[in-house]
């Protein structure tokens, strides 16, 4: 970063979104029979979603003519193979007119294979836990790259993986008869879905790069930004982190760039990760208020996946339902990332989470969205913050 502030040449600065999240009748996948089952515990399913399966132009022209000069989105697995090895072609052409729409447009995009939801015929028949996991995952990767993804150069595999990882670790123990009185707070990914989750990462990265060599592959890791708040939690807090955040990040060695994706921090005292305290400022998602989080995550997980692996920020944003927070929230989160930047932490680019309110894995209650979406007609109404961050994005500046 030069001492004026301008960014540099460049840097993708843009939002992010997920497939699930946005396009609505996700159908074949596995969250979509999780909330449509009888008995579902989630609050609401999520329908026809921001409707962006068929809006995707709306959705890129507004965010290019915002200033913004990348997208991140997700491709959906489940409906590129609805059924196992029947491919879409549909599916396919409908995911490589989106790349094409988003190069036209001027924005870079930054694609996700795999961001949460899998194929329904995958999940049942064992998910990422079943033998040959790694070689399906990989075998849409492949057909990716083959078919959607020329012209793309930044390409996850897997989002979060150290969330999906504690979120299939807890699922298990509620199908064998619950956690048995176990705090949810303090479970950590067990070690064969995290072994199994880098497995098919490996697996898949490799496919990709054979299939086309000029791709930059990389998965997106959650920054928890745990930390002690009780005297004495220091090795705790370590050891927590490790097996939930570092696993992750180091396993991105040798890959071509890394995500980050920060929101908050997470308490942990002498005995695990503990409840935010009372009278401590949250979000709608009951997170703490704290935008120093993205700086402090750029710093740790450069530090940890050594200097030959670039970071993107691929998400970071704030639940609010007041703009003005989010304009607040975000300001400091940047002024954290130009700190790093300067102090030679190597980013090349910040993508807000998320262009669109949308569906918050259960529920639309949490609204995350630099633009607010009508949930019957589907209008979309750019808030104060997109119009903010766009002029920043515009003048390649942080703040
Ligand atoms: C996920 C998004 C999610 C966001 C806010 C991340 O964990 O990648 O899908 O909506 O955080 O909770």
């Amino acid at each position: 970063m030069t001492g004026g502030g301008a960014l540099p040449e460049g840097f993708l600065f843009g939002a992010s979104t997920a497939a699930h999240q946005i396009e609505g009748n996700n159908t074949t996948s596995d969250w979509w029979a999780f909330e449509t089952r009888p008995g579902s515990p989630l609050p609401e399913p999520s329908g026809d979603a921001a409707d962006s399966f068929h809006r995707w132009p709306e959705d890129m022209d507004l965010l290019a003519g915002l200033g913004f000069n990348a997208y991140r989105f997700s491709i959906e697995w489940a409906r590129i193979e609805p059924v196992r090895g029947r491919f879409s072609r549909a599916a396919l052409a409908h995911y490589r007119a989106m790349v094409e729409g988003a190069l036209a447009r001027g924005l870079t995009p930054v694609v996700t294979l795999h961001h949460f939801t899998v194929p329904q015929w995958f999940a049942e028949a064992g998910g990422w836990l079943a033998p040959d996991a790694a070689e399906l995952f990989a075998r849409y990767a492949a057909t990716a790259a083959a078919e959607v993804l020329d012209g793309v150069r930044y390409v996850a595999t897997v989002n979060e993986p150290n969330v999906l990882a504690r979120m299939d670790t807890v699922r298990r123990l509620f199908a064998t008869g619950g956690p048995a009185g176990a705090d949810l707070d303090r479970i950590d990914p067990a070690e064969d879905i995290t072994e199994a989750l880098v497995r098919a990462h490996r697996t898949a990265s490799t496919a990709l790069r054979e299939a086309d060599p000029r791709l930059l592959v990389g998965w997106t890791v959650a920054a928890l930004g745990l930390h002690p708040v009780e005297p004495g939690a220091e090795a705790v807090t370590a050891a927590v982190a490790r097996r939930r955040e570092d696993v992750f990040v180091e396993a991105a060695r040798g890959d071509d760039w890394i995500g980050v994706q920060a929101y908050t921090r997470t308490p942990v005292g002498v005995d695990g990760p503990v409840p935010v305290a009372e009278g401590v400022r949250t979000t709608i998602k009951g997170w703490e208020y704290y935008p120093r989080a993205l700086g402090d995550a750029v710093r740790r997980t450069a530090a940890l996946v050594g200097p030959d692996v670039p970071l993107l920020v691929t998400e970071n944003g704030i639940a609010t339902a007041d703009d003005t927070e989010r304009i607040a929230y975000t300001a400091e989160a940047l002024a954290g990332l130009a700190e790093a930047l300067r102090d030679g932490v190597d980013v090349r680019g910040y993508l807000h989470w998320s262009l669109l309110d949308n569906y918050e894995w259960g529920s639309y209650r949490p609204t995350f969205g630099l633009v607010a979406v009508d949930p019957r007609t589907f209008e979309r109404t750019p808030k104060p913050s997109a119009h903010w961050l766009g002029a920043l994005a515009r003048d390649g500046r942080l703040g």
